[in-house]
């Protein structure tokens, strides 16, 4: 199984933004960009205007932490977001998130649903068998530098033995330690912001938590 490093800017220097996306660029898979509304989450980051001065050649990983994903497609699409997920928790309905699956496609990005902390693996059973990716998320959505929260490994460890060539997605105090955890479990694309932008060495950091 491949595993990927997907740092998250959320934890980088915003007032050297694109020095800070250079720093990782030869050395991870995927750039993940954390949009947070302030109402999903009690954060509130930055959207596509902010996003769109990113010059980077990795793969623009769009985590949608927004009450409304919906209304967020156009404009993520717009700055070629390869990768899009939206959170199970502000899209209860079947249908709607289907739709929203269609909607993501249509761009040409993937799709993928995210699971808070607390939220059961059977939340996303009606569209599990439809999605590109299940990102569940190992801290309580909304800052970086939290703890790992180890209870989650379970729910890796089910999601990949029920679904084994789904791409799982871990995102929240990953760390070289935690990082060996969530392999272990079954998780294959690994998130980590402040692991890596307050690493000096980049790559190291990196390396660390590919194992
Ligand atoms: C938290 C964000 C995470 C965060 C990860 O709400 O979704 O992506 O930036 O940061 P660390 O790796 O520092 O926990």
């Amino acid at each position: 199984m491949k595993i990927l490093i997907t740092p998250s800017i959320l934890s980088a220097d915003f007032g050297r933004l694109q020095d800070e996306v250079a720093s990782v660029e030869k050395h991870a898979d995927w750039l993940q960009l954390d949009v947070m509304d302030g109402h999903f989450v009690p954060n509130l980051s930055f959207g596509a205007p902010v996003a769109k001065w990113i010059k980077t050649a990795l793969p623009l990983d769009v985590h949608l932490m927004v009450t409304n994903p919906a209304d967020r497609i156009a404009e993520f699409q717009a700055i070629g977001a390869k990768h899009i997920t939206f959170h199970a928790e502000a899209v209860p309905m079947t249908k709607a998130r289907l739709d929203l699956i269609n909607a993501i496609r249509k761009t040409g990005a993937t799709a993928g649903i995210a699971l808070n902390p607390d939220t059961p693996l059977s939340s996303i059973d009606d569209v599990v068998g439809d999605i590109d990716m299940v990102l569940l998320m190992s801290v309580h959505p909304g800052f970086g530098g939290q703890t790992f929260i180890s209870a989650v490994l379970k729910k890796i460890e089910m999601l990949r033995a029920a679904h084994p060539r789904l791409m799982i997605q871990i995102d929240g105090g990953v760390d070289p330690l935690s990082a060996a955890k969530a392999r272990k479990a079954g998780a294959d694309n690994l998130v980590a912001g402040s692991a890596i932008f307050s690493a000096t060495d980049r790559a190291q950091a990196i390396a660390l938590l590919r194992g």
